[in-house]
C-alpha cells in the first residue's frame, strides 16, 4: 500500500517531504487528534524536516474552530498537543497531499466524490494502518462520552505509530 506511493514520487527527503492529510467529518475530534499524534511522533523521531501534516473536515460546520475541548484534554493527558483550526477539504488538497486518510467509511465516500480524476493523492482508510483493526472506521466520539474520545486516541496512537514505521523506510536521511 505505502510502497505504491513511491512508484510515483521520489523517496522522502528534506527536498521532497511527504505530506499527510487526516480527514474526518467536522475536523474537531478525530482528524485533529490524528494530526496531533502524528506531529508528535514525527518530532520525537527527529523527522520534522521530512513531513507536512494537516487535517480537515468533509463538512464545513466548524471552520476556524480549535479541536473539541475533550479531544484536547485527552490528547494533553497523553502529552500530545492539537494545533488544528477547522477547515474544509477542497479540490487543491488532492494536488498538495501524498496521502489522504479517511477516519470512517462515510468520510471515504465523501472524499472519493470530490477527488479529481488526475489526483496524485492516495486516499485510504486510517484503520488500514491499525494493527488491532476490528472495524474499518474510527468511531465518531462527538455524541458520546469521555470513553469514546479515549478510544479514538488509542486507535489513532497505534495506527499513526504503524503508519510512521512504514513511511520511515522511505526516508533518505
Ligand atoms: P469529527 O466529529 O468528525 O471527529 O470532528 C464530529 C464533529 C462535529 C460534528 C460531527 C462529528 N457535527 O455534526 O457538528
Amino acid at each position: 500500500m505505502i510502497s505504491e506511493i513511491f512508484e510515483n514520487r521520489p523517496s522522502i527527503s528534506a527536498k521532497n517531504p511527504f505530506s499527510v492529510l487526516f480527514v474526518c467529518l467536522g475536523n474537531i475530534c478525530r482528524s485533529p487528534t490524528g494530526e496531533g499524534i502524528f506531529i508528535s511522533k514525527v518530532d520525537s523521531r527527529n523527522l520534522k524536516a521530512f513531513f507536512e501534516i494537516d487535517s480537515c473536515g468533509t463538512a464545513g460546520y466548524h471552520i476556524g474552530e480549535p479541536a473539541h475541548a475533550t479531544s484536547q484534554s485527552v490528547a494533553n493527558n497523553h502529552g500530545v498537543y492539537l494545533p488544528s483550526l477547522g477547515r474544509q477539504l477542497s479540490g487543491t488538497d488532492f494536488e498538495k497531499f501524498d496521502l489522504i486518510l479517511a477516519m470512517d467509511t462515510s468520510n471515504l465516500s465523501d472524499i472519493h466524490r470530490i477527488q479529481p480524476k488526475d489526483s496524485k493523492a492516495l486516499v485510504t482508510l486510517m484503520r488500514t494502518f491499525d494493527p488491532q483493526r476490528d472495524s474499518d472506521s474510527v468511531p465518531d466520539p462527538y455524541y458520546g462520552g469521555l470513553n469514546g474520545f479515549e478510544n479514538v486516541f488509542q486507535v489513532l496512537e497505534r495506527s499513526c505509530e504503524n503508519l510512521l514505521d512504514e513511511l520511515e523506510k522511505f526516508v533518505e536521511k
